[in-house]
């Protein structure tokens, strides 16, 4: 893997731990990792596997391994057969320095709670699973969620609010938070102002039809500017770091208090 930007020595190994850190001191920071083809495509087949590559993997736990919680989509847990995030040897001491346990919950945002409960990721996560949704979802779904050993939050009516579902997982001491998608999940996450920071693969082919884009909802108004902090290189992928900007934006790069 080499680091294009910013300019680096190109026989340096790169530490992706380094390069993904997250800023000192933010005491909330939601990051969104996608991968996409050069065309857009962030879906083949109605999965991301068919677009990934092995780089694009070693990334996926990279972040997985510095994050405090994986924020996911109901659809992207029922469409990849989500499973719980794996304790990682080689993290365990940076984890426990930064107050981490030993890996990465994982929240996932549903209204209908229309979830398989048998899935390893309800039944046997290292840590438990949270299931976030509203204030009148299905009482008997919130019931199986429980009895299936998940962490049951509620975050606005109706919809939940993702602004106030962010809030609920700082408050619990989760406050690297990384957003895995999917587009539907993350168009609400921008809208709402959420996203301080991107992590988009580009996969090196073309897909052509109707396949999602990373982000599926309503327009932004006036557009969300990212800027563009890192970007790395291998087997023909680019792994762009973006932070974002404007309005919406902390524009809090790294090291600094957010
Ligand atoms: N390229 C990539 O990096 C990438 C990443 C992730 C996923 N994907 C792909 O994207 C597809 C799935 O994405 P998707 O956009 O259809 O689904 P999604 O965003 O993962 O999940 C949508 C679901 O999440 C729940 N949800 C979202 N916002 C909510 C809110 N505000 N309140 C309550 N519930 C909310 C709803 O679940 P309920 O229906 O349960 O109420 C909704 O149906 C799959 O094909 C997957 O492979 C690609």
């Amino acid at each position: 893997m080499y680091q294009l930007l910013p300019p680096s020595n190109r026989s340096r190994q790169v530490d992706l731990a380094e390069v993904y850190a997250y800023p000192t001191g933010a005491r909330r920071w939601v990051r969104a990792n996608m991968v996409a083809t050069v065309d857009g495509a962030a879906t083949a087949s109605g999965k991301s596997e068919g677009i990934s590559g092995e780089a694009d993997k070693r990334i996926f736990g990279v972040l997985r391994a510095l994050a405090d919680v994986v924020l996911v989509g109901a659809g992207t847990v029922r469409a990849e057969q989500y499973r719980p995030t794996r304790v990682r040897e080689q993290y365990q001491a940076a984890r426990a320095a930064a107050g981490q346990a030993p890996t990465a919950a994982v929240a996932v945002v549903s209204r209908a709670m229309d979830l398989d409960w048998t899935m390893s990721l309800f039944t046997s996560p290292a840590v438990p699973t949270i299931v976030l949704t509203a204030t009148d979802a299905p009482q008997a779904q919130v019931d199986a969620a429980t009895e299936a050993g998940a962490e049951v939050i509620a975050a606005g009516t109706g919809d939940v609010d993702l602004a106030l579902a962010v809030d609920r997982l700082a408050e619990r001491g989760l406050g690297r938070i990384l957003c895995e998608g999917g587009p539907h999940l993350l168009a609400q996450l921008a809208a709402a102002g959420k996203m301080d920071e991107l992590c988009l693969s580009m996969a090196p082919q073309l897909r052509g039809g109707d396949s999602m884009r990373i982000l599926a909802g309503p327009d932004l108004t006036d557009g969300l500017p990212l800027i563009l902090h890192s970007l790395l290189t291998e087997d023909g992928f680019l792994f762009a770091r973006y932070l974002v900007g404007g309005p919406h934006g902390s524009v809090a790069g790294p090291g600094m208090e957010g």
